[in-house]
């Protein structure tokens, strides 16, 4: 059976309407037009007033058109060879039209520097953090001793950016490699991590919870892979957390742990540090400890402190409640939480499989350039199991 063109032009106009109805969903955890931070809010402000403004703007464009359009068609017994009557100048109405849009926008540009202007005059309340993008994950480096400067004095982290709920939390953004760009929808705005720069943003969640975004400036090839958690914590919780990362890492106790150490400080000390285990051979390895930066690679003294791995793409602890989100309290077997073997497993034995790592152009590999990211270090199940089992100490 033919489909009649009326159904046909329904079937146009009902599919992109679909399509754009599929992306409202109501608990989305990127949904920027529902913040839950200040500044995240100052911006949606900014927008709803725009937006409708703009939605007026183009119903009623839109009407004149097709009532333009309807009115002045070509009748049947019009003669096709003779134009409809011309005009030209309208005074009146051309005055109307210049000067309107102009209003509108004048509006609009003042509203947007006001805005602009009053996020960027934000103080932070005294906690720094230095936000470095690379191919492909996020590392946070903290002034705990507040000198303005990021050295190994300083806590170092990666993935999960952890943040005092309530407090205004200065980041300085920037990239070891190329152009990234940090944002975490629900509580402020996107601001690009260019290599050699360092761009101030400020950060606020109103309250205790984590918050989900991902890197917005295409970076190559695992862009999609390189998310970003921000958890926060209540403050008095939050300085227990700085307290923690602060310290070197605990000695790991049991056979398989002990065992999992080992072959952590000969298989994965040329990137990773986990300071109070492996800091000897990683400086052998060439990389140093002074700004405790390996360049390629995660510090993962607390590695079992974070919610997620692998740049955040896999969730390190089981998501408890179901709600997609590896919460501060699904966290840590102290706190019930379960460790996701299973991903953790998936990911050493295979990490390229998990997230494509390769360098980013053929000259670069000509060139005999080290490939971004985990390589697969053909480890045994017996070395996996002893692996994981090292790693969940790392509290
Ligand atoms: Cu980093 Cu896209």
């Amino acid at each position: 059976m033919r489909t009649r063109p009326r159904s046909r032009r329904a079937l146009a106009l009902l599919v992109p309407l679909l399509l754009l109805l599929s992306a409202c969903a109501s608990d989305a955890p990127q949904d920027t037009l529902e913040p839950e931070g200040p500044i995240a809010r100052k911006i949606d402000n900014l927008v709803n007033p725009v937006f409708i403004i703009a939605a007026v703007v183009f119903v009623l464009v839109e009407f004149g058109v097709v009532y333009l359009v309807l009115r002045f068609r070509q009748r049947k017994d019009d003669d096709p060879d003779e134009l409809p009557g011309q005009t030209h100048g309208n005074t009146k109405l051309e005055i109307g039209w210049t000067v309107l849009p102009a209003l509108l926008l004048g509006f609009v540009a003042f509203a947007t520097l006001a805005t602009l202007f009053d996020i960027n005059d934000t103080k932070d309340d005294g906690l720094t953090v230095q936000v470095t993008g690379q191919q492909w994950w996020w590392e946070f480096t903290y002034d705990t001793n507040g000198d303005g400067k990021f050295t190994d004095e300083d806590v170092l982290t990666a993935n999960d950016l952890v943040i005092p709920a309530g407090q205004n939390v200065g980041l300085e953004i920037t990239s070891r490699d190329v152009i990234h760009s940090f944002w975490i929808p629900k509580l402020n705005g996107k601001k690009d991590a260019v290599p050699g720069r360092r761009h101030p943003l400020t950060i606020n969640a109103d309250e205790p919870g984590t918050y989900v975004g991902q890197c917005t400036e295409f970076c190559g090839l695992s862009h999609a892979y390189m998310r970003q958690r921000v958890v926060a914590l209540p403050p008095d919780e939050f300085d227990a957390w700085l307290e923690r990362q602060e310290k070197a890492a605990d000695q790991p106790s049991g056979d398989d742990a002990e065992a999992g150490a080992e072959l952590f400080a000969s298989q994965c000390s040329v990137c990773h540090l986990a300071r109070g285990i492996n800091d000897d051979q990683f400086e052998e390895g060439g990389q140093g400890t002074s700004e405790l930066v390996s360049e390629n690679a995660p510090d993962l003294t607390h590695f079992a402190s974070r919610g997620a791995f692998a740049g955040a793409t896999f969730n390190l602890w089981d998501d408890l409640d179901g709600d997609h989100i590896v919460e501060a309290d699904e966290i840590g077997t102290a706190n019930g939480g379960r460790l996701n073997r299973g991903d953790l497993e998936a990911w050493l034995r295979d990490p390229p499989g998990q997230k494509p790592m390769d360098p980013v152009t053929p000259d670069q590999v000509a060139a005999g350039e080290q490939g971004r990211g985990m390589p697969n270090l053909n480890l045994s199940e017996e070395q996996i199991d002893q692996l994981v089992a090292f790693l969940e100490t790392l509290e």
